[in-house]
């Protein structure tokens, strides 16, 4: 179905045909416009922004390319097509229909999913609101702000399904997903690394290289549910989110290639001479990359989940890519599941496979995670320099799940809280790591131009120069 840009607010779900929905839509629609203004990219109201705004839902020719002012972007409602016929593929409803509407035994469960994962996306905006101010270039300035909209159009795909399918309830949850706020004391969003600052754009570029890609999980695993209009909606959102990946694997790349030309040019790769000359050093990016893959672990919940037995019986949320296994009812099966002992010790224990639905899809994000590890060891070995980055154990700094309270080292070997104290500064950014990649941050807004730490990107956007001017400041 295309979508209606005549409508207050785009959408292809036939919004027209719903006069209650509509109407309590466009009441939310000025609260989410007070939010954007209050809490989204901070003094950029006046930009235009060279953005991509959806106008299908195909998977070609779905965007189209423009300036716009932020506050004028027209966020809407888009689902993927339906699939015709469409049947359960996991759980005990294995091979029955899908549901249209949600059923009541479900409702409390499929609220609690969708609410959760609308958090993220408000919530990512607020963590990103200060970076304009210290953009490395305009083309950086352009794609934070792509995502940023994005997200903000996720936060309209869960607040759609939450004012359409769960009445009363759904439009308090959908109050609360503008109430919340990133950091906030008292309200804080709902999962731990939505509260983290990402005070600079290193952060960003990590973040959206593992955070981004938790969320990428999750929707693989809310595409497969079988309440249908979840599903769709994740489909179209996926084809959104691909580009956030691209935004944190080239951003990363780019300080890569800078670090090592600058390796190269000193003929040094002691940190302080790397720092000297404006650049990251290679020890700084391995803990920045520890500290963002080890938060990130977290958002896949805990390693043995009666919830996530529950959401997997009941057809609510699957597995990523589920149609890649076999079977996909899996009574009976166990999955070896790596378990402390008093002192912190691995000891494998077989859990049911339903119970182990949470190290299921980390473990699939984890070797999403390790392709861009391997492509920057490429670069640096490549260069000549023997220092093999990689991502630490799934043990190391976690906070949520059986190793929380655990100290290890990034290989996953317990340690005392003494040589914990002692070590952590190389392992995870320390204060002066972050001042440091802070006094970095400054802002260049020259068409063309990037600041020092970081590569120029080597194309543009839909396929203009890198030069372009992608963002006018006003
Ligand atoms: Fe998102
Ligand atoms: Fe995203």
């Amino acid at each position: 179905m295309a979508i209606d840009y005549r409508q207050t607010i785009p959408n292809n779900v036939g919004l027209d045909d719903n006069r209650a929905l509509q109407r309590a839509l466009e009441h939310w629609q000025p609260r989410f416009l007070d939010w954007w203004r209050e809490m989204g990219p901070s003094g950029s109201h006046n930009y235009e922004v060279y953005l991509r705004t959806a106008i299908a839902v195909d998977n070609e020719g779905w965007a189209k390319y423009g300036m716009v002012r932020m506050p004028e972007y027209r966020w809407g409602i888009f689902l993927a097509d339906p699939v015709p016929d469409r049947l359960i593929g996991f759980g005990d409803s294995f091979g029955e229909k899908v549901w249209q509407q949600v059923p009541g035994e479900h409702r409390a469960n499929l609220r609690r999913l969708i609410v959760t994962q609308g958090d993220t996306e408000p919530a990512s905006v607020e963590q990103q609101r200060q970076l304009g101010l210290t953009c490395p270039s305009l083309y950086d300035l352009r794609n934070l702000f792509q995502v940023n909209v994005e997200e903000g159009r996720h936060l309209w795909a869960m607040v759609y399904l939450l004012h359409a399918y769960f009445g009363r309830d759904g439009r308090e949850e959908a109050e609360e997903l503008l109430a919340r706020q990133s950091g906030d004391a008292d309200k804080p969003r709902i999962l731990g690394t939505f509260n983290e600052p990402i005070a600079d754009w290193l952060s960003f570029f990590m973040f959206t290289y593992f955070t981004d890609r938790d969320g990428r999980y999750q929707l693989k695993s809310l595409a497969e549910s079988a309440f249908d209009p979840l599903s769709r909606t994740c489909r179209f959102m996926l084809t959104e989110e691909a580009y956030h990946m691209f935004v944190g694997r080239t951003g990363i790349t780019r300080v890569f290639k800078r670090t090592i030309e600058v390796m190269k040019a000193l003929g040094s790769e002691d940190p302080a001479d790397i720092r000297a000359a404006g650049a990251i050093d290679l020890p700084t990016l391995q803990r920045y990359i520890n500290f963002w893959f080890s938060s990130s672990l977290d958002l896949f919940g805990a390693e043995i989940s009666s919830n996530a037995a529950t959401y997997f019986a009941t057809g609510i949320k699957g597995r990523p890519d589920e149609g890649q296994f076999n079977d996909h009812v899996v009574l009976g099966e166990r999955l070896l599941i790596d378990m402390p002992d008093r002192d912190g010790r691995v000891v494998p224990e077989a859990v049911p496979l339903r119970n182990a639905m949470n190290e299921v899809a980390r473990t699939a994000y984890i070797a999403d995670c390790d392709i861009g590890i391997r492509y920057w060891n490429r670069l640096i070995a490549e260069a000549g320099y023997d220092f093999p980055l990689a991502l630490p154990s799934p043990r190391f700094h976690r906070s949520v799940g059986v190793w929380a309270d655990i100290h290890t080292d990034p290989q996953g070997n317990p340690i005392s809280d003494q040589r914990r104290a002692i070590l952590s500064r190389d392992w995870l950014p320390s204060t002066e790591d972050r001042a440091f990649v802070g006094s970095l941050m400054q802002r260049v807004i020259k068409p063309g131009k990037v600041a020092a730490w970081l590569a120029s990107p080597e194309i543009g956007i839909d396929n203009r120069p890198a030069s372009y001017e992608y963002v006018r400041l006003n």
